[in-house]
This record gives C-alpha cells, sequence and structure tokens, in this order.
C-alpha cells in the first residue's frame, strides 16, 4: 500500500550500515549483501529439513546453489554454515575450489559438461557429479579411471512436473533439455553398476524455480520414489536429491509458503510414500540457491534523471482517467538486474538517504540502457519530491543479479559489499574502465588474430 511504501522510506540501513555511507565509500550501483541474513538463512534451512528428516528416521543435506550467486567469500559463508555447494560450471567449481571448500562437499551439475570440467571435478575429487545423459556416464567413468578413483554420481531425471511459480503441472511429455527420462533410471544405474569405478548415489530432479507452496515437490517425489524404490532390487539407493527452487517474496504480492511448513510438508510426502511403498525412507538431499541469498542482498542506486509521463489508466466504469507516471532514471539497470526484462520479474523501491513528507508519487524505476525494457521497478511508490542525487534501494537482489549480470552498453559491473554488525567490506571490487578494455586486442597491443 502506499503507506507501508512510505514507512519504508528513509535513512536506511544494512547490516548496521546506512545507505549513504555505503554509497560514499563505494560508488553506485552497488550490491550489498548482509552476511549474517545470508548465514542464518543457510542455518534455517539446514536445520529445518535435518529436523524434518530426523522425524521420520532419516537425514537432509542442503547443497547451496552457487548459480544464484558465488563469491569466494560467499562460499565460505556457506560451507562455515555446513552447507555443500553444488556448482555447474568449471569457473563455479575453481571459485568453490579457491575458496577451500571440502571438495568432497562439492556436486557438479551440467547437460553438456565438457571433458575439462569433467577431468578437472574428478582429479579435484568432487562428493558427487550429477549424470545428464547416456554419454556422460562413459566421460565420468572414463575420468574417474584415468585418476584412479570411484567417483559417486547421481542421474537427473524428469520426474515430468514442472512448476511454474504459484502453481505446477503435471506432464507425462518432457520437451526440454536437462535430465533423462524417469523410465529410463533403471538402465541408467544399471550402466552405472557396471562400471566399478563409479557409485550410484541415486536420482536427482530439479522442478523449477521460485515456487511457493509444496505441492509440486510433493508429486514429483512421489514419482521418483517409485522408480528408486524400483532401483533397490539391483543394490543400494542411499539418497534421494529433489533440486531447489523455493520461492522468496519481491513485493508484497509474493506469499511463499514458509520454509518450515514446506519442509514438513515435502518430508510428509517423501515419508508416506515410502511407508506405502515399504521402503526405507532415503536421505535426502536438497539444492536451494534463491532462497538463501535471494532476501540478503539489496542494491542501491543513485538517481540521475526524472521526468513525469502522462499514461493512461483504467478508471471506473470502464473509462480512463490520465495518471502522472514519474519515470525515475538510475545510474545502472539490466546489466546489474536482468531479471525484468528476461521474465517480467517485479521489484519493489525505497528511498535509502533520507526521510521526506511529500505525498507518494507513481513511479517507474529505469535503468541507463539503449533499450525500451530496461526497467528496474515496474510500478511503485516514492516520495513525489524524489531528486537527482538520491539514493534508492531495490530489496531481494541476492539471487541471479551479479550472476546474470552483463558489460552492456559498456557498463562495468558493480562491485559486491558484506555488511556485517555494523562494517562493510568489498567482496568483489567494481570493474573499471581498464577491465571494460583489457581483453580488446588492439587495446592490449596484441595483433587482432593472433589466436
Ligand atoms: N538445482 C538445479 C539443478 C537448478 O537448475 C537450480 C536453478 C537450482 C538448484 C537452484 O534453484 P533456486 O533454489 O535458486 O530457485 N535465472 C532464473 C532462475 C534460474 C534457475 C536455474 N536453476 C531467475 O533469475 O529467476
Amino acid at each position: 500500500s502506499r503507506t507501508a511504501a512510505r514507512a519504508a522510506d528513509g535513512e536506511i540501513e544494512i547490516g548496521g550500515v546506512s545507505a549513504g555511507a555505503l554509497a560514499a565509500r563505494f560508488g553506485t550501483p552497488l550490491y550489498v549483501v548482509d552476511e549474517t541474513d545470508a548465514r542464518s538463512r543457510a542455518r534455517e534451512l539446514r536445520d529445518v529439513f535435518a529436523a524434518e528428516a530426523a522425524r521420520v528416521g532419516s537425514s537432509a543435506k542442503i547443497y547451496y546453489a552457487g548459480k544464484a550467486f558465488l563469491s569466494i567469500e560467499v562460499a565460505r559463508w556457506m560451507a562455515g554454515e555446513g552447507l555443500s555447494i553444488d556448482v555447474c560450471s568449471g569457473g563455479e567449481l575453481a571459485v568453490a575450489v579457491a575458496a577451500g571448500v571440502d571438495p568432497a562437499r562439492i556436486g557438479l551439475h551440467g547437460n553438456n559438461k565438457s571433458l575439462a570440467e569433467i577431468d578437472r571435478a574428478v582429479s579435484a575429487g568432487v562428493g558427487v557429479i550429477v549424470i545428464d545423459s547416456a554419454i556422460e556416464v562413459e566421460r565420468v567413468a572414463e575420468a574417474a579411471r584415468r585418476h584412479g578413483r570411484v567417483q559417486s554420481v547421481r542421474v537427473r531425471v524428469n520426474s515430468g512436473v514442472h512448476a511454474h511459480t504459484h502453481d505446477f503441472l503435471a506432464t507425462a511429455h518432457e520437451d526440454q533439455k536437462f535430465g533423462v527420462r524417469l523410465d529410463q533410471a533403471e538402465e541408467f544405474a544399471e550402466a552405472i553398476r557396471s562400471h566399478p569405478e563409479l557409485h550410484f548415489l541415486g536420482l536427482h530432479c530439479h522442478i523449477g524455480s521460485q515456487i511457493f507452496g509444496s505441492e509440486g515437490f510433493a508429486e514429483s517425489a512421489a514419482r521418483l520414489l517409485d522408480a528408486h524404490a524400483a532401483l533397490l532390487g539391483g543394490g543400494e539407493v542411499p539418497e534421494l536429491n529433489l533440486g531447489g527452487g523455493f520461492g522468496i517474496a519481491y513485493t508484497t504480492a509474493d506469499d511463499p509458503t514458509p520454509i518450515a511448513e514446506l519442509a514438513a510438508a515435502i518430508v510428509d510426502a517423501v515419508a508416506g510414500e515410502c511407508a506405502r511403498l515399504g521402503i526405507p525412507v532415503p536421505a535426502l538431499a536438497f539444492e536451494p540457491g534463491r532462497s538463501i541469498i535471494g532476501t540478503a542482498g539489496a542494491t542501491l542506486y543513485e538517481v540521475g534523471t526524472i521526468k513525469d509521463v502522462l499514461v493512461s489508466v483504467p478508471g471506473e466504469n470502464g473509462a480512463h482517467a490520465d495518471e502522472v507516471r514519474k519515470y525515475v532514471s538510475v545510474d545502472g539497470g539490466m546489466s546489474d538486474n536482468a531479471r525484468p526484462a528476461l521474465y517480467g520479474a517485479d521489484y519493489s523501491v525505497r528511498l535509502a538517504n533520507r526521510v521526506s513528507d511529500a505525498d507518494p508519487a507513481l513511479v517507474r524505476i529505469a535503468g541507463k540502457h539503449c533499450e525500451s525494457g530496461d526497467i528496474v521497478v515496474q510500478a511503485d511508490y516514492l516520495p513525489s519530491d524524489v531528486q537527482p542525487g538520491d539514493l534508492l534501494a531495490v530489496p531481494a537482489t541476492g539471487a541471479y543479479c551479479w550472476s546474470l549480470s552483463s558489460n552492456y552498453n559498456y557498463l562495468g559491473r558493480p562491485a559486491v559489499v558484506a555488511v556485517e554488525g555494523g562494517q562493510a567490506r568489498l567482496i568483489v571490487r567494481r570493474e573499471t574502465e581498464h577491465d571494460l578494455l583489457a581483453r580488446d586486442a588492439a587495446y592490449t597491443g596484441e595483433r587482432v588474430g593472433d589466436q
């Protein structure tokens, strides 16, 4: 509501540091990550799932999905809270390794891992590689032989359950690139078990992202457990990995199920299905990213220009009324947050540097890129006296903003700052003009075409 939006405006502090102090010291746009918040979300997920699993005589392991946001520092927070790390490329693996994460607590994903990525993962001693196609069984076995190791693997399957944010859909046909058909689980398990250098851990399924309810997870788990039970005839199946995807609130319109409730419902569904099948509850694993780091992050921007645009809004009795919408342009945009342009994602905004008594005004927060879809916040309210030089905070940008960032229009990527207990420290520095030019062969003096 307008009142709620106004109440949130003011001199905002994140992790005990004022927005003004952060902007003055590190510049804008700026990603700010609240370490206490990220760590406590990691602990909450770990503890809640562990307690629920223990209730049904099992255990639960949490992999932090690094794709949401990964830096050496963040990998250390997660490992420090007892989480494992899920990586999906050689680059993410390099960050986790550089962070000193115990390789046994790293899992590697990907539908097209290169031979080099597989080799590096096996030689580093990663705990698990997720098999996504038949050819990977051979590739991982070959790498394991070469390094004289036994590599644990799981198989990513399609449960046929698709979560579309607020609801889910169960279909019989799969037309997407990830995983293998559920009815192929047995042949994959057999192929893996035929290789002495591979150890079969079980099945994996990820049904989607930004999911609010438990129904999709419950349906997917039920389908997976049928296949899981059938595999028990051929040997041990120690684990079941149900993926990530727990949703967060980006605006007041979002109402995700609290994590404790979600975990209880998922574990109840798993236990119920196991009882029906007459099998022991396997050790469970999950891979949340967004629900750990999403709300721990915020982006600070500085307002550059403002213009009033007359828009026609639907009024009473089918009539339309003109309303003024302020286009408030900030010093970043789709290069630091691609989600509105990519997914139509919605965010909210707050005035961050001062308290204002002015009436609320309808605003749209635009970026500075040469593209009309470059919008950070579609519609929200700010005090009508918002002016150039003001600082704005956009909450809940911790997940899939920095990791999806680009240099579009040759903007440098913002710095990332961690805040905790009134202290701020740089964890990734801002890109400079030199960074932007450094790979240009003509700039560095190398001859174009040398490679
Ligand atoms: N596990 C697997 C195999 C995944 O593919 C993903 C996300 C996750 C775990 C973590 O999902 P989370 O808990 O963070 O929802 N760029 C999109 C989201 C893409 C998610 C890709 N996979 C966005 O910004 O909404």
